[in-house]
């Protein structure tokens, strides 16, 4: 069986003093557990290297929520693969829709940053997912097949071993969010899990994990986690607050449980 991810992404929250806190309080939870969950947190640029340092020899695996493609250069403002791994971090989400919205992110950089994070031996989780408006002209498959196939242009299947994605449709994200059904989001799992085994076979596609994210919370996440070819959850406001935050991991160990059970 995959093992069950559960991660969450701050977005733009959190000073470095807050990321303190949150990061000893999760550090001090997990240490004396022992979890089956892969767990991670994508805290802001300005406080990931002390929140990696916090939970350095944890099973708490944390990341950036986004890079360039070039390795240096001229690019004001810009942070680099191996500047996040020097900070600690060892994952990257590429391509939320946030980013596609606001920050012109594309398809075709999300592949260049896949290579790039792949080559400074960082784990891409790459987001994908329709806005609404093509759910409604019923081309919702297309769009995310078309998004899954250019992230992972020219990654040979050595490498993809090491590459998570996340389902996010755009529709369901955020405060306006309207969460996907269990069945929505397993049926557009299905379609990523197809267009991976098209790419690369059934079994280097069964290995890639994809996480469902957008307005996930305790009360939807166990339906989610009960669906096929759902292998975790990418959680934004829901956890924000360590809090939550445990209590989200200790509801989705018990889901686990059952599951290893059942
Ligand atoms: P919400 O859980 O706040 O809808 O955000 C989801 C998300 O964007 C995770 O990347």
């Amino acid at each position: 069986m995959q093992q069950v991810w559960l991660g969450t992404g701050w977005k733009m929250n959190h000073t470095s003093r807050e990321a303190e806190d949150y990061a000893t309080a999760l550090a001090m939870f997990v240490r004396g557990q022992s979890l089956v969950t892969r767990l991670f947190i994508l805290p802001p640029f300005t406080a990931l290297a002390v929140v990696a340092e916090i939970l350095r020899d944890t099973q708490v695996m944390v990341g950036a929520q986004n890079m360039h493609w070039q390795s240096r250069g001229p690019f004001t403002g810009e942070i680099s693969a191996s500047m996040l791994a020097g900070c600690g971090a060892q994952l990257v989400e590429l391509g939320h829709s946030e980013r596609r919205e606001h920050f012109g992110e594309t398809d075709y950089s999300v592949n260049a940053k896949v290579h790039a994070a792949l080559d400074a031996n960082l784990v891409p989780l790459a987001c994908v997912g329709e806005p609404g408006i093509e759910r409604e002209f019923g081309v919702a498959d297309e769009w995310v097949r078309r998004q899954v196939k250019i992230a992972l242009h020219n990654v040979p299947s050595a490498r993809l071993t090491r590459t998570i994605f996340a389902y996010e449709p755009v529709w369901a994200i955020g405060e306006r969010g309207i969460p996907a059904t269990p069945e929505q989001a397993a049926e557009m799992h299905r379609v990523i899990r197809n267009t991976l085994t098209e790419l690369y076979g059934t079994g280097a596609a069964r290995e890639i994990p994809i996480l469902y994210g957008g307005s996930v919370n305790r009360d939807n996440a166990a339906g989610l986690l009960k669906q096929p070819n759902i292998d975790g959850l990418f959680v934004g406001r829901a956890a924000w607050q360590v809090d939550d935050f445990i209590q989200m991991i200790q509801l989705v160990e018990n889901v686990t449980a059952r599951r290893a059970y059942a």
